[in-house]
């Protein structure tokens, strides 16, 4: 492999470095192009050849469909890690010891409670509003409960934020899925798993003891995991450009949170639910959707198909495939929609248009149904997204921030009109 690439600009040729990351993946480093070329830039709409950083975080290969955290691959983490062992390992680098895990888990437990005022900030929210909506606000909120700046070069700064988002995100999830149906909104215990208390926060019913359910908490671990980070998405890279301005943490999360709604991200889960639905509700025809999924006329799209990187099955896809068989197994839930998903993925698999297109499952297709066999509402399941998301966001933040990135500034391609005269209003 050389080491440098040519370019020819009107003429003249010019060299710009190869890198190769450890996995062997090659970038050209085209940081010198407009100061050589005299201000020529390039174009890449939604950044399809566009590498935005350097990142140690999470290898992914969309040909091989491969998903590796610090160098662990997603298949083995997802059967032997907890949640809050992979964010230990996503934001400081390394699996923690007994001792470290438990001294987070300590940690994030001592700053897990909100400011009992963001219950009035809930309240002023109609119950009609999308729980998205509602924990991007709740979370840009608790920059004004949390107003400290974290100075990102101090360990024990930037420990003390991680502890505190990670302990006070679960409260606002379960919080926001509360308000909605008009339940109490409480604290969890102490004496609980991460994953146990989220659960008891989210479904505890005033008048009943929550009893845990072995089941749901591994499943809930599990999709959490498998959720946790996928290198430069949508949502992601809004968190890295958002903190790229030194904003804060909360409000950089804030941001993603929002990017992270739209459906062709992760608001696609719950998407994938309701077209299953309608689908059902239309007399399953499978066929029919898939029809005007391939029809260029029709907006519709098979929801939870495809993917920006993913050229093969999503490795996540195959996961929860074999998990939502089992959890309904176990729960002895008969989901008519499972069937329908399956259905539709025999198709798509064996329909051209698919497969020319490389279009497979992804990690959206199969997670709403175990959530839906959890008794989370669909509207809740971005959320519960997010919630597995945020290790990822604030490990992806933190070496933005580490690494001393530049502001994100893209530049453009103007294509409007050139300088005309100004003319008055009653001229015009
Ligand atoms: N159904 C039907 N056709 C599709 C689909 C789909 N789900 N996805 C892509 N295509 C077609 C698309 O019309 C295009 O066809 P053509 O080449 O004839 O114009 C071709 O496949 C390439 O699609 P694209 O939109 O250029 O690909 P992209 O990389 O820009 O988009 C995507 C990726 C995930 C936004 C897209 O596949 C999609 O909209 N999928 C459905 C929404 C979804 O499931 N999103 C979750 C993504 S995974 C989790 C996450 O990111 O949060």
């Amino acid at each position: 492999m050389s080491d440098k690439a040519t370019l020819e600009v009107n003429g003249n040729k010019h060299d710009f470095p190869i890198i190769v990351g450890t996995e062997n993946e090659v970038a050209i480093d085209i940081k010198s192009l407009r100061g050589v070329t005299g201000g020529v830039t390039t174009i890449d709409a939604g950044y399809k050849n566009t590498g935005s950083c350097e990142s140690e975080i999470t290898f992914l290969d969309g040909e091989k469909g491969i998903l590796r955290y610090r160098g662990y691959s997603i298949e083995e983490l997802a059967e032997k890690a907890d949640f809050l062992e992979v964010a230990y390992l996503l934001i400081f680098g390394e699996l923690p010891t007994k001792e470290q895990h438990d001294k987070f888990h300590a940690d994030i437990k001592s700053k897990s409670i909100v400011d009992d005022d963001v219950r009035k900030i809930i309240d002023a929210f109609p119950k009609s509003a999308h729980p998205m909506g509602v924990l991007s606000s709740l979370t840009s909120a608790l920059t004004a409960f949390n107003p400290s700046s974290v100075n990102v070069d101090s360990e024990a700064d930037m420990y003390n934020s991680v502890v505190k988002i990670l302990g006070k995100f679960p409260v606002l999830v379960a919080w926001t899925m509360r308000k909605k149906q008009g339940l109490p909104l409480d604290y969890g215990s102490n004496s609980l798993g991460y994953v146990e208390n989220v659960l008891k926060m989210m479904f505890k019913q005033p008048n009943e003891d929550y009893v845990q359910n072995k089941i749901i908490v591994d499943a809930l671990d599990k999709l959490l995991i498998l959720h946790a980070d996928h290198e430069q998405n949508c949502s992601t890279s809004t968190v890295r450009i958002v903190g790229s301005s030194h904003a804060g943490l909360f409000a950089s999360l804030s941001a993603g949170i929002s990017a992270l709604w739209g459906p062709l991200h992760g608001g696609a889960n719950q998407a994938v639910l309701e077209m299953l639905e309608a689908i059902r509700e239309d007399g399953g025809d499978t066929k029919k959707y898939m029809a005007k999924a391939k029809d260029k006329n029709d907006p519709f799209r098979l929801m939870g198909f495809g993917h920006r990187v993913y050229k093969n099955f999503d490795p996540r896809a195959r996961i929860i495939k074999k998990a939502a068989d089992e959890v309904l197994a176990d729960l002895g839930v008969d989901d008519p929609i499972l069937e329908i998903a399956k259905g539709l993925e025999q198709e798509a698999l064996n329909d051209d248009y698919f497969v020319k297109r490389k279009l497979y499952p992804n990690v959206d297709f199969y997670s709403g149904i175990i959530y839906r066999a959890m008794g989370i509402p669909t509207d809740m399941f971005t959320v519960m997204f997010a919630l597995g998301r945020l290790p990822g966001w604030i490990a992806q933040w933190r070496e933005m921030r580490l690494r001393k990135e530049p502001i994100g500034r893209p530049r453009q391609l103007y294509v409007g009109e050139t300088l005309r005269p100004f003319k008055k209003i009653e001229k015009r």
